[in-house]
């Protein structure tokens, strides 16, 4: 498993992307890892440089990455987007992958609101080109990285899948929820095997503070180690909270879903940690953990900012047989562990 050589990625130099690929490296050695990322959001140092090589640039030349290590077993990254048919068509081709894990995207909900035509250019239009892809070249299964945000302000805690109260508010939101049924007409049409996963908010090493996209743990964090970024604030009274997911649990997830026997058919999943968090306890574990005060500005809520989320993972343990790896403490302990490394 996989039994093909290769696994595509696209966005492998973001956040979860980035940290994928790293457990996918250990757990599967010998197996082809290709990337695409146009490096809009990523980075070029979240990804390991001994082993990364650039089988395509835009000079069309091949990195002296290439020549050092065996490039079979190597990452190869394409610099290039996920909107481009042609960039797409040559990585399908030469590397035929068995499984496509779908991570790039523009992901900030307030860029998209200022944004709705671009961003859903790239995750709408990005999205669906992909699977035509991956339906042209006999993908084994898509794995697609859906958000919480399809559920908006969800009426019902903690929030199951099947939920008839889907209420986007943003063209994030929506552009995610609208890659869900194209999944699954897929599934319909040409047989293609997918899945969505639909993310509670990510945190963990890799998560740079200091965006309207970062969770508050890494905002905070961002704020305590690197003060110049800005004093770090709470909005609203603390009583909100959030299902804090771990990335390691997030990637896991993904390796879980490529395992699963049988066909998903573009089932769509809650990944989260199945558990609650407030913002008030989350300072109180960041002081803890930092031995630092946080001084917070108080700031009044945000319009249209969802008070609780809460995911229900059963299905997740049903089909996937996802529960999360690492708890929400230990998560925030490596996480604070990372921004320390960082300061140093
Ligand atoms: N982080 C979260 O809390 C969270 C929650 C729910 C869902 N998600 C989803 O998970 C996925 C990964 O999120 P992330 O937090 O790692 O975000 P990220 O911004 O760190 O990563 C996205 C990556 O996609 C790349 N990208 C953007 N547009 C591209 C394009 N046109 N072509 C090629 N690459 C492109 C970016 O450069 C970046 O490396 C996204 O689909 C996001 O919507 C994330």
């Amino acid at each position: 498993m996989p039994t093909q050589k290769s696994i595509l990625v696209t966005g492998c130099a973001g956040f979860i992307g980035a940290n994928f690929v790293r457990e996918f490296k250990k757990r599967y050695p010998k197996t082809e890892i290709i990337g695409i990322d146009n490096f809009s959001t990523g980075r070029r140092d979240a990804l390991d440089k001994q082993i990364t090589f650039y089988p395509h640039t835009k000079r069309g030349l091949v990195s002296s990455a290439r020549t050092k290590g065996d490039p079979r077993y190597g990452v190869g990254v394409y610099e290039g987007s996920i909107c481009d048919r042609k960039l797409l068509e040559k990585i399908f081709k030469k590397h035929r992958p068995a499984y496509v894990f779908h991570f790039a995207a523009l992901p900030q909900v307030s860029y998209s609101v200022e944004h709705p035509a671009e961003t859903t250019e790239v995750n709408v239009f990005g999205t669906v080109l992909l699977l035509e892809m991956a339906r042209d070249y006999k993908v084994k299964r898509f794995i697609h990285s859906s958000s919480s945000a399809v559920y908006g302000d969800a009426k019902e805690l903690p929030t199951k899948e099947g939920s008839k109260l889907l209420h986007p508010r943003s063209p994030y939101g929506l552009q995610k929820y609208t890659n869900e049924p194209f999944l699954k007409m897929f599934s319909d049409l040409y047989s293609l095997d997918s899945v969505a996963l639909r993310y509670f908010n990510v945190f963990g090493p890799g998560q740079y503070g200091g965006s309207a996209y970062a969770t508050v743990i890494c905002n905070w964090l961002e704020g305590l180690y690197f003060r110049h970024k800005g004093k770090p604030f709470l909005e609203s009274d603390g009583k909100q909270s959030r299902d804090f997911c771990y990335v390691k649990n997030v990637v896991d997830a993904n390796i879980k879903a490529m395992k699963v026997k049988g066909s998903l058919r573009g089932e769509t999943i809650n990944i989260g940690h199945g558990k609650r968090t407030t913002l008030i306890e989350v300072r109180k574990l960041v002081e803890r953990y930092t031995g630092k005060e946080l001084n917070l500005e108080r700031r009044p809520t945000r319009l249209g900012d969802v008070r609780h989320t809460h995911a229900d993972i059963s299905k997740a343990w049903r089909l996937l047989g996802y529960l999360p790896l690492i708890d929400f403490e230990t998560g925030l302990r490596e996480t604070v562990e990372w921004f320390e490394e960082r300061r140093k």
